[in-house]
């Protein structure tokens, strides 16, 4: 286990480059379960929940391998095993259940550990099978594996009862080989789902309507090999940007799209952060002393929920009260009790966090209860007086590339170490 060391810092100041989107990765990733050709994912990020995706793609007899220097993931799924029951990736993370749909698509019958527990939420999958049933499928639980069987695929109508991301990813990742049209209301519009969707039409998928609530699949008999690049990740550059504002600094984030960061650049501009598009990137930079907000989570294009932790952060540093609704996940308030440790003034029951802002945070030892509950807790240490000590830092490497060298070459004071416990 290691542990990050952090030293109050002022201003960060300089440039950073966005890695590729985690969210974005997985469902491609498992996308190249549909075709026997090879396919190569180009701005893939090194990060754990990538490395357990390939891992599992290689259980399911697929050729993996990932080119660090050229973030390359090269994938072939020539030869294949839809039977994953014993597969040691499977529980390690929720977004491996993203190869059920594929895997039925390609095999018609596949076996696949139902996904990990989380500590943000019960996070079911029942709108991932409604979806599946919706296209022929009959699925079966047993000893913690879901197993999915059908004749054929056939196109159907389903609505989701809630805009889930990975129901959305996995219905289309079963629809774009069904026979015939698909229709998915009430969809999921996150821009993962549109590079997911442009990655299956560069494979020869017939998909429209992605990005909206409602997307259009129709059925093709065979998807082809591809090449594809990865979004850049918008959780990354949103804390990235939160980190300018928490220390008072000035920095350019290379590598960004800024339609996918609207939500977070108009409520940073609500508390006196401004952001500015230059020749070199996007500048973000503090002006004057950080205004308490309300923020309420939503799906896209609201507020995005992976980023309430940080901006809670921020908001303990804000005079005056703030209101966090979080409204996607029902446990999603962990790092609450870590920043008290720090200072921080936060009041919470489950769906909401009333925030007063104090003067100041102190360095204490915290610990990283879930991957944004981490990055929040770095956020608290670069402003806090003082030393911080963030326990159980794996959580934070499956989401941020690199972490601790991009916030040093930004003026950072923080190191990562052997953890004692
Ligand atoms: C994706 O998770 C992201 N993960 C999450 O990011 C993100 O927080 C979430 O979308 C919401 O934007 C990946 O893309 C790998 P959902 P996902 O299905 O697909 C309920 C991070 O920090 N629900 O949109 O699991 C569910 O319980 C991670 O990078 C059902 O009830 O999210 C939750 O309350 C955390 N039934 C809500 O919908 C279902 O069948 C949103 O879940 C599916 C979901």
């Amino acid at each position: 286990m290691e542990k990050y060391i952090i030293h109050h810092t002022d201003a960060l100041h300089g440039h950073v480059r966005i890695s590729g989107a985690k969210n974005a990765a997985l469902p491609i990733l498992a996308a190249c379960l549909l075709t026997e050709e090879p396919c190569e994912i180009t701005n893939v990020p090194p990060l754990t929940d990538v490395f357990h995706m390939s891992e599992l793609l290689q259980e399911a007899g697929c050729f993996a391998s990932y080119d660090e220097k050229t973030e390359t993931l090269s994938v072939c799924a020539k030869e294949i095993t839809s039977d994953l029951s014993e597969s040691e990736q499977a529980g390690k993370m929720r977004a491996s259940f993203l190869v059920a749909g594929p895997l039925l698509a390609r095999c018609l019958h596949t076996f696949v550990p139902l996904p990990g527990g989380c500590r943000i939420g019960t996070r079911p999958i029942d709108l991932h099978l409604k979806g599946l049933q919706a296209l022929g499928a009959k699925h079966k639980t047993e000893h913690g594996i879901v197993e999915l069987h059908a004749k054929q695929l056939k196109g159907a109508s389903i609505y989701l009862d809630f805009p889930s991301v990975g129901a959305t990813e996995n219905i289309l990742l079963a629809a774009v080989l069904a026979k015939g049209r698909t229709v998915i209301e009430n969809a999921a519009a996150e821009p993962e789902i549109c590079d997911l969707a442009d990655f299956l039409r560069k494979m020869g998928a017939d998909i429209s309507g992605d990005g909206t609530d409602t997307i259009t699949v129709q059925g093709v008999s065979a998807l082809y090999g591809a090449s594809h690049s990865i979004i850049p990740d918008r959780m990354e550059a949103g804390t990235f940007m939160i980190a300018a504002a928490i220390t008072g600094g000035d920095i350019i984030l290379e590598n960004v799209q800024e339609e996918h960061l609207k939500p977070v650049i108009a409520k940073l501009g609500e508390c006196n952060v401004k952001t500015e598009k230059t020749a070199e990137g996007l500048r973000v930079y503090r002006k004057g002393r950080l205004k308490p907000l309300d923020i309420k989570t939503m799906p896209f294009p609201g507020f995005p929920t992976d980023l309430q932790a940080p901006f809670m952060s921020l908001l303990t540093l804000a005079k005056g009260t703030s209101v966090i609704t979080e409204t996607i996940f029902e446990n999603r308030f962990l790092h609450a009790a870590e920043l008290r440790r720090m200072g921080a003034d936060i009041r919470t029951d489950s769906h909401c966090a009333v925030i007063e802002g104090v003067d100041e945070l102190t360095g204490s030892k915290v610990h990283a209860t879930d991957l944004r509950a981490g990055a929040a807790l770095v956020l608290s240490a670069l402003a806090a007086k003082g030393e911080t000590e963030i326990g159980e830092i794996e959580h934070i490497a499956r989401g941020y590339c690199h972490l601790e060298d991009k916030l040093r070459a930004l003026g950072a004071d923080i190191r990562k170490e052997e953890s004692d416990e």
